[in-house]
């Protein structure tokens, strides 16, 4: 798959975002290891802190649909001037799942606007082989 295609379903996503106290909807796309594309948005709470963003939901979507292994992931923030990247949080718990080598694109538009890779978010990851399968 594209990853620009890949990027329209996490702008589709965004749609479906939670985020009544922000007002900033996130979408987030992950393409799993056999090909499927597993979406997450940003689903907010009056107890502010209990938040979770866009990319974890996704996370936690694919591990629960048994996709343990993540391709490429996309990030659109339709509500910001800018493509905004993964919050520290969402770097490590993407790790687990990803390759340093893994694609990671980002846009706030109908186009991808950043290209980057997870080594380049979360670089020295020296933990990295402990993760498990
Ligand atoms: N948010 C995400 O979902 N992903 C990010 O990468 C950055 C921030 C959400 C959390 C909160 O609902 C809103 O964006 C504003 O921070």
């Amino acid at each position: 798959m594209e990853l620009e295609d890949l990027y329209r379903n996490a702008r589709e996503a965004a749609k479906h975002s939670y985020s009544p106290y922000s007002r900033f909807r996130v979408g987030a796309a992950l393409l799993c290891e056999d090909g499927t594309v597993v979406t997450g948005v940003n689903v907010e709470n009056r107890s502010f802190g209990l938040t979770i963003c866009a990319e974890r939901s996704a996370v936690t979507a694919a591990v629960t649909s048994g996709r343990r292994k993540f391709r490429a992931l996309a990030v659109c923030t339709p509500d910001a001037g800018y493509p905004v990247s993964l919050c520290g949080a969402c770097r490590q718990v993407v790790s687990e799942f990803s390759d340093p080598s893994m694609p990671v694109v980002f846009g706030h538009g109908d186009r991808i606007e950043i290209r980057t890779t997870m080594g380049e978010l979360l670089p020295l990851d020296s933990l990295h082989d402990l993760a498990g399968s």
